[in-house]
């Protein structure tokens, strides 16, 4: 094993021991993505691991085809073995908050097409509840964001277009979206608000990922557990 050295590195090598020969395998998004993909190659080039990936970006794709990883694209398969990514909030309920990156789209796909999904954190990103620490990411197709702002405030949701870090220009995904970044009443929890914003016209996907979470690992302190 390669020397762990922070938590977010730790939990990820742990993660990549799950995988067996023969899976394919789901590389989510991020710097804790990264590390698995890493030890995954290592997994490959020491161990003689045979694995299949398939990955929910393109930073991961091109990460993964780097280290030399067997990838199919996302068009290619209708389910996969085991997914694995990283979280920007974790809930005691295992409901998550993802999407500070680009990706939504495709990391929700390969989570909920996968048999199992591996929730991969350090413990600064346990919460209380769903939105308390980010916004909730919400991709809506260009043409619809005035629509959509209004449904959301209409639920009480307060928020904007997500812009560069510049100040000059709006966020646009891998998909060609917008992203509205929101904040609710702390009196919804991550439930209620994932059937709200599964019900509003436009909204091509949100950052909450309620029910598809099989796993969650948790490094704290040099240590892995589970919620
Ligand atoms: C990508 O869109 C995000 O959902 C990431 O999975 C999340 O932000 C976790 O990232 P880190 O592993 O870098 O903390």
């Amino acid at each position: 094993m390669s020397q762990a050295i922070n938590d977010k590195q730790l939990v990820a090598v742990h993660a990549a021991n799950l995988v067996e020969d023969g899976m394919l395998i789901g590389l989510g998004t991020g710097s804790t993505a990264n590390y698995f993909i890493e030890e995954l190659a290592r997994r490959k080039n020491e161990d003689g691991l045979q694995f299949t990936t398939v990955a929910s970006s393109m930073v991961s794709t091109i990460k993964a085809q780097q280290l030399g990883l067997d990838l199919v694209s996302v068009e290619q398969i209708r389910q996969l073995d085991m997914y694995f990514d990283g979280a920007d909030e974790v809930s005691p309920d295992m409901t998550l908050l993802k999407g500070r990156g680009f990706d939504l789209v495709k990391e929700k796909l390969l989570a909920n097409a996968s048999e199992q999904f591996y929730v991969l954190i350090d413990d600064s990103k346990l919460v209380t509840r769903i939105g308390e620490k980010f916004p909730i990411p919400i991709e809506v197709a260009p043409f619809s964001w005035q629509m959509v702002l209004r449904s959301l405030q209409q639920i009480g949701g307060k928020g904007d277009l997500r812009q560069n870090s510049g100040g000059d220009g709006l966020v646009i995904t891998s998909h060609g979206s917008l992203v509205l970044d929101m904040e609710f009443d702390s009196s919804l929890d991550g439930e209620e608000l994932n059937d709200a914003l599964n019900e509003i016209p436009g909204v091509v996907e949100h950052g909450i990922f309620y029910q598809i979470a099989t796993r969650v690992l948790i490094a704290e302190n040099g240590v892995v557990g589970e919620l």
